[in-house]
């Protein structure tokens, strides 16, 4: 299984764990299939889930804001995510006008059952280099006992292949008003970190 086409084929048929019953659709992995860097976020949102694309919804407009500004061209990156399937809860909505879907962490569960996808998809991507946005990817490629909050902004590595660990871009949104910006720069200068190491290896984008 080493064409995208043809994992994205067989990811929409997975049924590895009890997320796809709820769910609109599987979102795969969207990007240049020899992309150099691969980034990789938790699980889609309410919006991805519905487009069928990874990173489209709020936080995709944090990611693509701090891309730019960190000087990296969506379009030369692949973005995918742990977990392809959105879990939520459903919440009455007030007056009565139906409910709306909230965000639901995805369980270690979730992410046992998914990671084959992901391998896979490294596999057939081939990067040179690695960006996890959030907690959930980190522990998903580095281990449970990963600390974000001591490891995030260094180079690392996973299966050989640098690998720099960020915060997720809907920790901008969701942090307090007066900590927004810094955690923005913060997410800035860790796509920059990146940025610089895949220079390093003697290639940009
Ligand atoms: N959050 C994620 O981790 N991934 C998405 O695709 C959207 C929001």
């Amino acid at each position: 299984m080493s064409d995208l086409a043809e994992l994205r084929r067989k990811a929409a048929g997975c049924t590895a764990c009890e997320l796809y019953a709820d769910a609109t659709q599987t979102v795969f992995g969207a990007g240049p299939p020899g992309a150099s860097t691969v980034l990789v976020g938790e699980q889609p949102g309410d919006r991805e889930d519905i487009a069928g694309e990874p990173f489209v919804g709020p936080a995709g407009r944090v990611l693509d804001r701090a891309l730019e500004r960190a000087g990296v061209a969506r379009t030369d990156v692949y973005v995918t995510n742990v977990v392809k399937h959105f879990r939520f809860r459903r919440e009455d909505r007030h007056g009565g006008k139906g409910t709306i879907r909230i965000h639901r962490t995805p369980g270690v569960e979730h992410v046992r059952a998914c990671l084959p996808w992901l391998h896979a998809e490294l596999a057939a991507v081939g990067p040179q280099l690695l960006v996890t946005l959030g907690a959930t990817a980190a522990k998903a490629l580095l281990g449970m006992s990963f600390r974000l909050t001591q490891h995030r902004g260094e180079v690392l590595a996973y299966a050989e292949l640098p690998l720099v660990a960020t915060i997720h871009p809907s920790a901008v949104l969701r942090g307090p008003k007066d900590r927004q910006a810094e955690m923005f720069d913060e997410l800035v200068a860790d796509l920059e970190l990146a940025g610089r190491t895949l220079s390093g290896l003697g290639r940009g984008g």
